[in-house]
């Protein structure tokens, strides 16, 4: 009966008004990317005062490309940290404990052979560091594996597994990841709008850069592993949206020394080039309508 009381209450009250943590990272850095975060000073006379409070070991050629970041979701009494892996594992952590409350590998991860680079070793999963929207607890990030019904190719013949290799742009609930229906989206198969020649082959590429966000879009940078193939960098946007999917696809000009015409193996470098890389660092938002990256 008094669960009941308490429910009732509860429908009676106003919905809280959220208001974001100061600490938390809700994506790499700032909007602008100029690596200014206000909320993070540490008095360099109080260094001393820090020290380990966790440690946590995961599995075996585990990597993380990605940055952490933290998050409070409505209602937490604890900070969350967020990691994603190599390995496509997404995992979420009491921050002052370490403690895992949260985890889930969202597809096979594409294996680093199949893309005959070592650009990034053993798996090739999660890369670039994903976006919190706080509004909606949704977190968005683009994750590399292989089509449905398809898997690793083979590891003595390194890169012919990568014509099966996708990537796909996933939305998942915080804290609990699961997915928000419509997604994930499949960037593979679209062509560059100013470019009708040139369309997106996930198996060649690799999403380094953080993603960054524009209005209701999600937008990605993305480069060749080692130059591989006839790819050019592309920069991919994503409406936030279910059921909308890819909003647009912008090729990269070809550098000046690529081959013409460009060949179609797609396991050697054959030009295109102009990749947006960054070093994972994130593609730069004016909060206007200007978003500003380099290409390699
Ligand atoms: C830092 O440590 C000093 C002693 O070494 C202590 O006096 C001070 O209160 C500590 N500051 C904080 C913020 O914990
Ligand atoms: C790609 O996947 C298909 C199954 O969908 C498989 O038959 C084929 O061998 C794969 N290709 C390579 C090169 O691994
Ligand atoms: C690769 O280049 C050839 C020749 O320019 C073009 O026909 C083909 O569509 C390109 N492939 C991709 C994936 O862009």
């Amino acid at each position: 009966m008094r669960r009941w009381i308490s429910a009732a209450l509860a429908a009676l009250l106003p919905a809280a008004v959220r208001a974001v943590q100061l600490t938390d990272s809700l994506q790499d850095a700032d909007l602008a990317q100029s690596g200014y975060l206000p909320c993070h000073n540490i008095d360099p006379a109080r260094l001393g005062n820090y020290t380990r409070a966790w440690l946590n070991t995961y599995s075996s050629n585990e990597y993380f490309h990605a940055k952490p970041l933290v998050y409070t979701p409505p209602g937490a009494t604890d900070e969350l940290v967020i990691l994603v892996s190599n390995q496509n594992n997404i995992r979420v952590l009491d921050g002052a404990t370490g403690t895992l409350k949260y985890s889930r590998t969202v597809q096979p991860p594409f294996m680093a052979f199949d893309s005959n680079c070592g650009d990034i070793q053993y798996s090739i999963g999660i890369t670039g560091t994903p976006y919190i929207d706080a509004a909606t607890n949704i977190m968005y990030f683009f994750s590399k594996g292989y089509r449905p019904g398809s898997g690793p190719g083979d590891p003595n013949n390194p890169g012919v597994g990568a014509i099966n290799g996708t990537y796909k742009l996933y939305a998942v609930t915080l804290p609990t990841l699961a997915d928000i229906s419509g997604f994930p989206v499949t960037i593979d198969g679209h062509a560059a709008d100013n470019d009708p020649t040139r369309y997106f082959v996930g198996g060649v590429v690799l999403q380094r850069p953080s993603v960054a966000v524009v209005g209701n879009t999600i937008v990605g940078g993305f480069g060749g592993h080692c130059d591989n193939f006839n790819y050019t960098g592309m920069l991919v946007s994503v409406s936030k949206t279910a059921g909308v999917g890819v909003t647009g696809v912008q090729a990269m000009v070809a550098s000046p020394g690529a081959p013409s015409p460009i060949p179609t193996d797609y396991i050697n470098g054959n030009g295109g080039k102009a990749g947006i890389w960054q070093a994972g660092a994130g593609l730069a938002y004016d909060g206007g309508n200007k978003l500003y990256f380099t290409t390699g």
